[in-house]
């Protein structure tokens, strides 16, 4: 029902409007985003590419109100997000964002179910939150481990519960900054082919960070920075888009 109200809605899930980010460094100000504008669609799989120190991060950081631009500004679900203070900033991104780091971040003294369920019990929505436990540990493969810590996990395994802790508010976007960077090649796909089927079937929205040219063909968008500038934005559901796109992975970016 809420998947039907958004699409009605006028407005983007995600929208960047004349983003940019300047850092403060030691030595002197590094230029990191300048002038981003693009936006993702609810029930839309995006994916974000480019040379290492192109700006991905920090787009990432700054759609996941981690961080706040030096102009323009972020705004989710059509709301504004740059009046916002620090408390608000925190109980917006715990409400509506799931965050999925390429390191997991997993709480390594916790279960994997409380892993989990901990941004729920931020929100004071624990008691609510055990249908939606058992349903993302059957999506993603957890039954059999939620009682385990996450030291005893496999990577694949991590970054699926790390996924279901992004998940477990039912947020209206979900953020992944290379997701598959820490993962063989198998576990990696597996992750994939969970983010993909979760936009298809399920409407999530995704936005994802990624340098696998293969990974970037699984989207419905891929945004392309080269320092700090958005340079081109293919559709890997053409021909025209998929070369592109292939011209990457013969090695043009590392
Ligand atoms: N916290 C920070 N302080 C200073 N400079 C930073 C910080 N984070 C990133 N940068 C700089 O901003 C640029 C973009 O970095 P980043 O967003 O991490 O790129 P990417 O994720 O594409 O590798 C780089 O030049 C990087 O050194
Ligand atoms: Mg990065």
């Amino acid at each position: 029902m809420r998947a039907e109200r958004m699409k009605s809605m006028p407005h983007a899930t995600l929208e960047a409007k004349g983003l940019s980010k300047t850092y403060d460094a030691g030595a002197g100000p590094v230029t990191a985003l300048t002038d981003i504008n693009l936006s993702v669609h609810s029930g839309r799989f995006a994916s974000v590419m480019g040379p290492s120190g192109s700006g991905k991060s920090t787009l990432l950081k700054l759609f996941g109100l981690l961080d706040t631009p030096t102009a323009g500004e972020v705004r989710l679900e059509g709301r504004a997000t740059s009046g916002l203070n620090d408390a608000e900033r925190t109980r917006l991104r715990a409400a509506r964002i799931g965050f999925v780091f390429q390191s997991f971040e997993l709480i390594p003294t916790l279960t994997v179910a409380e892993n989990i369920t901990l941004p729920a019990s931020l929100e004071g929505r624990l008691k609510q939150s055990g249908e939606r436990l058992a349903w993302l540990a059957g999506q993603l493969g957890l039954e059999g481990l939620l009682n385990r810590r996450p030291g005893t996990l496999s990577g694949g395994q991590r970054q699926r519960v790390a996924l279901a802790r992004a998940l477990i508010n039912e947020p209206a976007l979900v953020l992944a900054d290379e997701p598959t960077g820490n993962l063989d090649r198998a576990a990696g796909l597996n992750v994939l082919q969970l983010l993909r089927d979760g936009v298809d079937a399920w409407g999530w929205t995704v936005m994802m960070v990624t340098h696998d040219p293969n990974g970037a063909m699984m989207t419905d968008d891929v945004f392309f920075l080269q320092d700090g500038r958005l340079v081109d934005r293919v559709d890997p559901h053409t021909d025209d888009g998929r070369r592109d796109l292939a011209r990457f992975v013969t090695g043009e970016d590392g």
